[in-house]
């Protein structure tokens, strides 16, 4: 079964027993400012395990698109992705542990649906500790089914519990079920969660009851939730018999055209990390990031210029990157035709990337030589060879030399490289680069008052500048926190100040005005129809909430707002200037009223 079957198969069984198919959110959370991006199904869906309510009802199916570099490390292994597509059923208050793994099991194991030999089929139960007791009611549930004693093994939080990528939210112990990938039994020790390798994990399943508060305790959640995840590249592998992800449909064409290129100069863990990273790339710039040294465009540009790296460990300096990104988007594009209508976009941010590398590799290697020169020098008078690792982070930071590439010369040239002082220096810099993202989507750090009145304040901003502007300004990010707004939009010049003057005076109008705040729910095309703004993505098909603010504004949002402008105060923006090109940013405050 190809991997496009298996999505259409895993919707058509969960829609048959009552579940409403929503669309993949974007790779760039909505919600959830603690993360860069979207790790999981469940993700994009935290506000609804919370408590609010889903337009879709309480039963929802999905594939979302899914982006995880803490697993970089082990991209070129048989399973491990950067970019990958998660299956996953939910209930919101609804269904629970018994009818979750009864389903699991007749999806997996039913000739009508994907018909795998039970026999080869294990799970891991939660074992219990000083949060939460041994999980024996799904236990006794994979039993009944017919899962032998001996193939449900019970594992701690560390294999066992799930909660969302950030520290706090929703979370729960879990069973995640394992496929065996050897023929025959294998030998004693080669357990699920082992890292054996003679088992692969396919399927997750989340019993969410509780809540991790900021200081660390578990709460009850107010109502039982049902969180899964079927990776759905692992498991077309696994349907298929192939040995790993990369044979799949999925990755196939483009690790052919890569061979094609590279001939037999190829290493297979290489070429697996290009067509990854590469994948990863396309997919990351459809949904709005460019490459920058901060958040999401930082890690973009990690992986475009491993890219290239790799590229020329194949002698492939003269091929572009792009060669192999086009094998990419034709394969992904029937899934995600936004790949399609952005391909000009795509291949444009990368070559830029390709180049700009190309200069900064250059002058990297210079600057490289002149801190090699200093190390020779204090050698001479009894100094280390270790080699800086601030300075290391340095020639990434400001030169964009990679440190697998500085590491690299530094031990050809006999200097000690400290792994551990690299990572110190770099997370540093993430902790400040976490502080203002720049890359962000309707980001709001919390549901605080003063957060939701600047997200009320945010949709007046957004009308009022398209009425000043033009309606080609509209919404490229957002970030809110309790302290001030963060708006990016698509305007080409500065704002002069006399246009700045007019965007407050309307908002501040509109807040005296004391405009009434409501929200329905309707069809997308509907909403789009009705001239809601907003960003769209994906969501053809689904059902969206649309607030509308009088009748001034109208905009496709999750909430939260306020119950009306009144309470908002003096709307002030407080900076105005370039995000990047064609993008402005604008920082605003509410001051108090009175
Ligand atoms: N959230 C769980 C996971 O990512 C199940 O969807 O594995």
């Amino acid at each position: 079964m190809q991997a496009h079957t298996l999505r259409k198969k895993y919707a058509e069984f969960f829609a048959s027993r009552g579940h409403t198919e929503i669309a993949s959110a974007s790779l760039l959370p909505e919600n959830d400012p603690t993360v860069l991006f979207t790790t999981a199904g469940m993700h994009p869906l935290v506000p609804y395990l919370t408590g609010e309510e889903h337009p879709g009802g309480n039963r929802l199916v999905s594939c979302q698109k899914c982006l995880r570099t803490g697993d970089i490390d082990e991209v070129g292994d048989a399973s491990h992705l950067t970019f990958f597509e998660m299956l996953g059923n939910w209930s919101l208050g609804d269904y629970f542990t018994e009818d979750s793994i009864r389903w699991s099991w007749e999806f997996l194991t039913s000739k009508e649906w994907l018909g795998l030999d039970p026999d080869r089929l294990s799970v891991t139960c939660f074992a219990g500790d000083e949060d939460a007791p041994k999980d024996e009611e799904a236990a006794a549930i994979w039993e009944s089914l017919g899962m032998p004693r001996e193939r449900i093994h019970f594992l701690g939080k560390e294999d066992n519990w799930w909660g969302p990528a950030g520290q706090t939210g929703p979370c729960g112990p879990d069973t995640e079920i394992f496929w065996r990938t050897t023929e025959e039994e294998p030998p004693p020790g080669c357990t699920p969660g082992s890292d054996s390798g003679c088992f692969v994990e396919i399927w997750n399943n989340v019993f969410m009851q509780y809540t991790k508060a900021a200081d660390g305790t578990f709460r009850p959640l107010a109502r039982k939730c049902v969180d899964t995840g079927m990776g759905l590249a692992r498991t077309a592998a696994v349907l298929q018999g192939l040995p790993s992800v990369y044979e799949t449909e999925l990755y196939a064409p483009t690790m052919a055209k890569i061979a094609e290129l590279a001939g037999d100069r190829l290493e297979e863990r290489h070429q697996r990390v290009l067509a990854d990273h590469l994948t990863a790339s396309c997919m990351i710039i459809s949904d709005g990031v460019v490459p920058s040294n901060l958040a999401a465009g930082y890690v973009l540009r990690r992986l475009i210029r491993k890219s290239v790296r790799v590229m020329r460990k194949f002698e492939l300096e003269d091929t572009s990157i792009t060669v192999v990104a086009e094998t990419v988007i034709e394969n992904y594009k029937d899934a995600y035709p936004v790949l399609e209508e952005q391909r000009e976009h795509i291949m444009g941010v990368l070559r830029e990337e390709e180049e700009v590398f190309g200069k900064a590799l250059a002058k990297g290697l210079r600057e490289f030589d002149r801190i090699a020169e200093g190390i020779e020098k204090g050698l001479q008078h009894g100094g280390s060879n270790n080699f800086p690792m601030k300075k290391a982070f340095a020639l990434y930071d400001t030169h964009g030399l990679p440190p697998e590439v500085t590491k690299e010369l530094a031990e050809e040239r006999g200097y000690l490289w400290d792994q551990a002082g690299y990572d110190a220096a770099e997370k540093k810099h993430q902790e400040v680069s976490r502080a203002d993202k720049g890359v962000f989507r309707g980001g709001l750090a919390d549901h605080s008052e003063a957060t939701t009145n600047l997200h009320t304040a945010t949709h007046l901003l957004h009308q009022a500048l398209r009425d000043v502007l033009g309606d080609h300004a509209a919404q490229k990010g957002s970030n809110i926190t309790p302290e001030r707004l963060r708006f990016d939009f698509s305007h080409d010049e500065k704002v002069t100040p006399e246009q700045i003057a007019e965007v407050e005076r309307i908002v501040n109008e509109k807040i005296r005005a004391d405009l009434p705040i409501s929200n329905c729910e309707m069809p997308f095309e509907e909403a789009k129809n009705s001239g809601a703004i907003g960003l769209f993505g994906d969501r053809y098909g689904e059902t969206v909430r649309v607030y509308d603010i009088g009748d001034y504004s109208k905009e496709i949002c999750g909430g939260p707002h306020a119950p009306s402008t009144k309470v908002l105060g003096r709307f002030k923006i407080v900076k105005e200037q370039a995000a990047s090109k064609g993008v402005r940013r604008i920082r605003a405050v509410l001051e108090s009223a009175s």
